[in-house]
């Protein structure tokens, strides 16, 4: 769950007018995922071709919602309140990163859709844990965890380059895509797994926009390889340790009010949750993601992916 979370920008002017990707490339890596989409996943994505729009807040049916297997499950409460404050606060960074690319494409589909669809997101997951967990104060809480995690999002986070930010935004949507579809895996209850479906075919997009836009930024920039390499990790490193924890402190704390929340408890929760979430974690598509922006070997990077793959799965596990 660590890999979730988006991020931040800096400053730089070029009017060069982005063409984006076309929602195909979404299959190359949503095709990755190793279980079935389900059938009402596959009837919602059916009808989204259809209608040519959006999925919303309305498409889901919250009536049929089975609490009791959602309450049961240890997994949902704390993945799923801890995704619904980062999404919901995605406001803060979406600004930053609009302040950061001034050329028109970009700034179109970032204040258009990349931010309404996070947003959206954020409402979703929201009233899944609101009709689930009635008893808990979700609006009081996410004010706290806004409190801290405002905090980390200025634009002295951002990448001085701008193709070096795009790496970094592909390292996010890479974590929410591949956080996504393993709770799409996991997930037992029904609603929980088309709306987790959902989000994750936005978020593949949104993985598949930052990409095209790091390659058409870095015809302007002399970046290296190795600038790419280091800004994929910087990003990833940063992920693992903040946002996780200021989001799963404010879910911790929404339960239990009157208890503190230190490092120790977190890593006590993080070791109840994160094999459960990890069993169906799509290694090769997360693998794969991070990869494409080196422009590496094809057929090396092929070869390669096995044991890669089975690298990623002990370093996994031996975290815990
Ligand atoms: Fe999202
Ligand atoms: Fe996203």
């Amino acid at each position: 769950m660590n890999v979730i979370f988006p991020g931040k920008d800096s400053k730089h002017n070029d009017t060069t007018a982005l063409q984006p990707p076309s929602p195909q490339h979404n299959r190359e890596f949503l095709n990755d995922t190793t279980p079935v989409p389900d059938v009402t996943m596959q009837a919602t994505s059916r009808d989204k071709q259809r209608n040519n729009r959006h999925w919303t807040l309305a498409d889901i049916d919250w009536q049929h919602i089975d609490r009791e297997r959602a309450r049961n499950n240890p997994l949902t409460y704390y993945v799923v309140t801890a995704a619904s404050f980062v999404e919901t606060a995605a406001d803060l960074y979406t600004a930053n990163l609009v302040e950061h690319f001034p050329d028109p494409t970009a700034r179109h589909w970032l204040i258009h859709y990349w931010q309404p669809e996070e947003l959206q997101h954020g409402q979703a997951l929201r009233a899944y844990v609101e009709t689930v967990w009635p008893e808990l104060d979700w609006t009081q809480h996410y004010n706290n965890f806004f409190a801290e995690y405002s905090q980390l999002c200025t634009m002295e986070e951002l990448e001085p380059s701008r193709a070096l930010e795009m790496v970094a935004r592909c390292v996010v949507e890479t974590g929410t895509s591949t956080f996504y579809t393993a709770l799409h895996n996991i997930s037992d209850e029904p609603i929980l797994r088309t709306l987790t479906g959902l989000i994750r075919q936005d978020e593949v997009s949104h993985y598949n926009h930052f990409r095209h836009f790091f390659e058409e930024y870095k015809q302007h920039e002399h970046i290296r390889r190795l600038d790419v390499i280091r800004s994929l990790y910087k990003r990833y490193s940063e992920v693992e340790n903040e946002d996780a924890y200021i989001s799963l402190k404010h879910t911790w704390l929404m339960r239990h009010p009157e208890q503190e929340f230190d490092h120790a408890q977190l890593a006590s929760l993080t070791q109840a949750l994160r094999p459960l979430l990890m069993r169906q974690y799509p290694y090769r598509m997360a693998l794969k993601m991070l990869l494409q922006p080196l422009h590496l070997n094809r057929g090396l990077v092929n070869f390669s992916l096995p044991l890669l793959e089975q690298v990623a799965r002990r370093l996994m596990f031996r975290l815990q």
